[in-house]
């Protein structure tokens, strides 16, 4: 279980903000932790299926596995279209899976992924955490939702954004490294 799993989600791969920022805390972490290992799952390099048929396959009993296996799991977040990657609701469509990350009881649906700590690292070219955010947060909103319906309910979120903004932009990754405390 001593594992740390880190989802990437981002065209830009190496340059990609999200990945960067996800490296100072996954660094931090094991600074705190140097018994934990890294596992990296790039959904970019391998894009997972697109549920077209209400049946899930190898794919999704690997991922689910992966996810049961990590005690911490670091999701690397580009902002695309006010949203998240498609490559990643593509994961999200394969992981979310009645019987197995969640169940229905009596008293409603109950997330089985509990007991893990979980970290946004999420970049994007506007600003969204301030009193004035450039658009709807659809992107921390709903990750939060999902992932808290499979169990994953301690959250914390970093951002590195304004990536596309002159003024901001230049200093905003030193901005969000400050930022990354890990308790
Ligand atoms: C297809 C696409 C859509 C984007 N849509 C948004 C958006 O809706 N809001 C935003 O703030 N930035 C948007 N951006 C800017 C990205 O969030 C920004 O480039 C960020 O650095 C992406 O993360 P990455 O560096 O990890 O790839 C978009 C970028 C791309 C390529």
């Amino acid at each position: 279980m001593n594992q740390i799993l880190v989802i990437e989600t981002s065209p830009l791969r190496l340059e990609a903000s999200s990945n960067r920022l996800s490296k100072v805390i996954v660094d931090r972490i094991l600074k705190k932790r140097p018994d934990m290992e890294v596992k990296v799952r790039d959904l970019v390099a391998n894009p997972p299926p697109f549920l077209t048929h209400l049946e899930f396959g190898a794919y999704s009993d690997e991922a689910i596995a992966e996810l049961m296996n990590s005690e911490i799991v670091v999701i690397n977040v580009a902002t695309h279209n006010y949203s998240i990657p498609a490559v990643l609701k593509a994961w999200i469509d394969q992981i979310v899976r009645a019987g197995k990350t969640f169940s229905y009881s009596a008293t409603g649906p109950e997330g089985l992924l509990k007991g893990k700590k979980l970290y946004l690292s999420i970049a994007s070219g506007g600003v969204y955490s301030g009193p004035q955010p450039t658009g709807p947060d659809f992107t921390e909103s709903y990750l939060k939702a999902i992932l808290g319906f499979v169990g994953m309910t301690d959250l914390t979120s970093f951002r590195v954004e304004g990536l596309a903004i002159p003024g901001i932009k230049e200093t905003a990754f030193e901005k969000a490294v400050e930022f990354v405390t890990i308790d």
